[in-house]
C-alpha cells in the first residue's frame, strides 16, 4: 500500500510521470474499438447478475455500488438492455418476473402485453377467413399494449427505492446519449432486418442510419434518451401519458395501428402467486399463466417422477424417450388448455393435479412414440428468427429475481416509434390468430388463446427460482420461444440429478419436443449416435436446429457463493458480480 505524503516528484520522478502520461495517452488512442464478448462465468458473494449484454450488467453493478439494492440494480439492468440490446431489451414489449425476497417469500409479476381494446378475433384474417400473411408479425397491427415500463417501475416502487429513480436510469440514459459499440451479433441482426425497419417504420430511426453495421460501430439513440429521461422524471406517466404516449398514438395513426391513449393509460402489471412444487429437496417457483412455462415444468417433472434417468454425460435411450414423451404430452396440453388465465376452463391446480396428470400419462409406452396426437396435421411453419432476453440476479441475503422480457421476434414488429426511438413488440402473434393454425414458433393453440380485447396472449417464458431446504438455490431463465421451457427444464433436471457446475450444464446440447410437429428438434450432439438409433427404432423423428434457448443462471453454492453462468450460444451473454472472481 502506498502513502500519498511519501510521494514526491524529484527530477527522475517527473521523467517517469511524463513517460507514464505518454504511455497512458498512447493507451487511450489504443483503446479497443470493438466490444469484447461477455464473460460466461463468475462467482461472487454479495451480488451476481447474468444477462445478455456486459454493459447492462455494468449498469446494475453501478447502481448497486451507489447504494441501490438488488431490485434497483435489476431495474437499471432492464432499462440498459432496452438501449444496448435493442433486438429484445425493450420499452415497447413485456415480460414476467419471479421475485424472491430475503425472508423466503416468492411472488411473480406479470407485465405481459395485452391486446388493445379495439382488437378482435378475426383481425388477422381476410374476407375469406384466411390468415393475412405477416399481419400479426410485422407492422402496426402486430403489437400489444406494452407492459415493460409499468412492470419495472412497480418493481422499483414495491421492492427497490434505496436510490432515486434518476440514479436507476442514469446508466441507460448515458448509454443512449453517448452511444455504445455494437457487438458482432447485433451488427449482423441490424443488417439482416434493415429492409424491414425501413418498410415498417414511418419516420427515420437510428437503426437504419447505416446500411452495413459492423462490430464496433457506435449506435447513438438521442430520442430514446429523451424517453428514458421522461420516465426518470415522471415515472409511469412519463411513458403512458404525455409526449411519449402522443408519439405512440401518432405512430399508430400513421401506420394503421389500434393502440389508443386509453389502452396506454389503463395498462397495469399484475402480481400473481407462483406455480410452486417440490422435486425432492428442491422447491420450484415459476411463472403461472398467461405464461405456460411454470405449468409445463410442473407437468414434466411429474411425468418423469418414476423414471430411472441416466446419465450425466448424456441421456441413455430410455431416459431420452421418457423426457421427449413427457414434453410431447405437456405441450399438447398447452395447446388445448392454456391462455390468459381469465379465459381458461381449467385452473392451474387442475392442469397440474397429480391424478389428472397420471390419467393422461397412462398412454405412455416405454417402447414407442405416443399415439394420440390431438391435432389436425398442418404444414409446419418455419420460425422467423425470434428473440427474447432474460436476466438472473441474486444477492448474498437471499433476494433474487428471474426476469424474462421480450419484443417476441427480433426487434418486435420492426416499427420504431417516431420521435421516441424504441421498437414495438409483435406479441399479438402469440395469440392463436386462427385457432388450429400454428404461429411463428409452430405452436398450436385453441379458442382459449384466440384474440380478444384486453386479453393476454399465451407465453412460453419461464423465469424460475429454486430453493433448496428453504435457502435460495437457483435463478434461471432464457429467451427462445417454446424452446425456453425445454432448456430450463433440462438444465434444472441435470442440476437436480447430477449437481452439475452451472456453466458446464448450460453449454450441454439440448432437445425440444412440442407435440406439433411430431419430430423432436435437436442441437448437435444432443444425443449419442447409438441413442439416436434406438430412439428411431421407437418411432422418433428428429430435425437438427443450430441454436435453441440461451440460458442465464445463478446457482448458490452450499457455502453461500453465487455462481453466475451465461450461455456460449450468445457471445454477448455476461455474468459478473460485485466482487466477482475467477475461482470456479
Ligand atoms: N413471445 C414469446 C413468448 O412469450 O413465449
Amino acid at each position: 500500500m502506498y502513502h500519498l505524503q511519501k510521494f514526491r516528484f524529484g527530477k527522475a520522478r517527473w521523467f517517469l510521470f511524463f513517460a507514464a502520461l505518454l504511455s497512458f495517452s498512447y493507451c487511450t488512442t489504443d483503446l479497443p474499438t470493438k466490444p469484447t464478448d461477455g464473460t460466461k462465468q463468475a462467482i461472487a458473494d454479495s451480488l451476481m447478475i447474468v444477462t445478455s449484454h456486459p454493459l447492462a450488467v455494468e449498469a446494475g453493478l453501478e447502481i448497486y455500488r451507489q447504494g441501490g439494492n438488488l431490485f434497483d440494480a435489476l431495474v437499471g439492468v432492464q432499462f440498459a438492455l432496452a438501449v444496448v440490446y435493442p433486438r429484445a431489451g425493450n420499452l415497447g414489449g413485456g415480460g414476467f418476473a419471479v421475485i424472491r425476497t430475503e425472508d423466503g417469500s416468492v411472488v411473480t409479476q406479470d407485465h405481459r402485453e395485452i391486446a388493445p381494446k379495439a382488437a378482435f378475433r378475426e383481425m388477422y384474417l381476410d374476407s375469406l377467413g384466411e390468415v393475412v400473411d405477416g399481419l400479426s408479425l410485422r407492422g402496426h397491427l402486430a403489437n400489444g399494449v406494452p407492459g415493460t415500463v409499468a412492470g419495472l417501475l412497480d418493481i422499483y416502487k414495491d421492492f427497490g427505492g434505496e436510490v432515486d429513480l434518476q440514479t436507476v436510469l442514469a446508466p441507460a440514459i448515458r448509454l443512449a446519449e453517448n452511444g455504445f459499440l455494437v457487438s458482432e451479433v447485433e451488427a449482423e441482426r441490424l443488417n439482416r432486418f434493415q429492409d424491414q425497419f425501413r418498410k415498417y417504420s414511418t419516420r427515420p430511426n437510428p437503426f437504419s442510419q447505416k446500411k452495413d453495421w459492423t462490430v464496433g460501430d457506435r449506435l447513438v439513440q438521442p430520442k430514446l434518451a429523451k424517453v428514458l429521461k421522461a420516465i426518470a422524471e415522471k415515472g409511469k406517466s412519463g411513458f403512458y401519458q404525455g409526449w411519449v404516449a402522443d408519439s405512440i398514438v401518432a405512430e399508430m395513426n400513421r401506420g394503421g395501428g389500434i393502440i389508443t391513449y386509453e389502452d396506454l393509460e389503463n395498462y397495469r402489471p399484475v402480481y400473481r402467486e407462483p406455480i410452486a412444487f417440490d422435486v425432492d429437496e428442491f422447491k420450484v417457483f415459476s411463472m403461472p399463466p398467461p405464461s405456460s412455462g411454470g405449468v409445463l415444468l410442473q407437468q414434466m417433472f411429474h411425468f418423469i417422477d418414476e423414471g430411472n434417468l441416466c446419465c450425466e454425460d448424456g441421456w441413455d435411450s430410455e431416459s431420452a424417450h421418457l423426457l421427449i414423451e413427457a414434453s410431447r404430452v405437456a405441450f399438447a396440453l398447452r395447446a388445448e388448455h392454456m391462455g390468459d388465465p381469465d379465459f381458461m376452463k381449467f385452473t392451474t391446480d387442475q392442469l397440474t393435479h397429480p391424478a389428472r396428470l397420471d390419467s393422461l400419462w397412462h398412454f405412455f409406452d416405454p417402447e414407442r412414440v405416443g399415439e394420440g396426437q390431438l391435432f389436425i396435421e398442418k404444414d409446419m411453419v418455419l420460425p422467423e428468427t425470434w428473440e427474447t432476453t432474460h436476466t438472473s440476479i441474486a444477492d448474498g441475503k437471499g433476494n433474487a429475481v428471474a426476469l424474462t422480457t421480450t419484443l417476441n421476434s427480433n426487434y418486435g414488429n420492426k416499427v420504431v416509434v417516431g420521435g421516441a426511438g424504441f421498437f414495438l413488440n409483435n406479441e399479438m402473434d402469440d395469440f392463436s390468430i386462427l385457432p388450429g393454425l400454428p404461429n411463428q414458433f409452430g405452436l398450436l393453440g385453441s379458442e382459449i388463446n384466440a384474440v380478444a380485447p384486453g386479453k393476454k396472449m399465451l407465453s412460453s417464458m419461464t423465469p424460475t427460482i429454486v430453493d433448496r431446504d428453504g435457502e435460495l438455490h437457483m435463478v434461471i431463465g432464457s429467451p427462445g420461444g417454446p424452446t425456453i421451457i425445454s432448456a430450463v427444464f433440462q438444465v434444472m433436471l441435470r442440476d437436480f440429478l447430477f449437481d452439475m457446475n452451472p456453466y458446464e450444464n448450460i453449454q450441454k446440447s439440448r432437445f425440444h419436443q412440442q407435440a406439433f410437429p411430431e419430430e423432436t428438434r435437436i442441437e448437435e450432439n444432443a444425443f449419442f449416435r447409438e441413442v439416436m438409433v434406438e430412439l428411431r427404432e421407437k418411432g422418433h423423428d428428429f430435425s437438427e436446429i443450430e441454436r435453441m434457448a440461451v440460458v442465464k443462471m445463478i446457482k448458490r453454492t452450499l457455502e453461500g457463493k453465487l455462481k453466475g453462468a451465461g450461455d456460449e450460444r450468445n457471445p454477448d451473454d455476461h455474468a459478473q458480480g460485485t466482487n466477482s472472481c475467477c475461482d470456479f
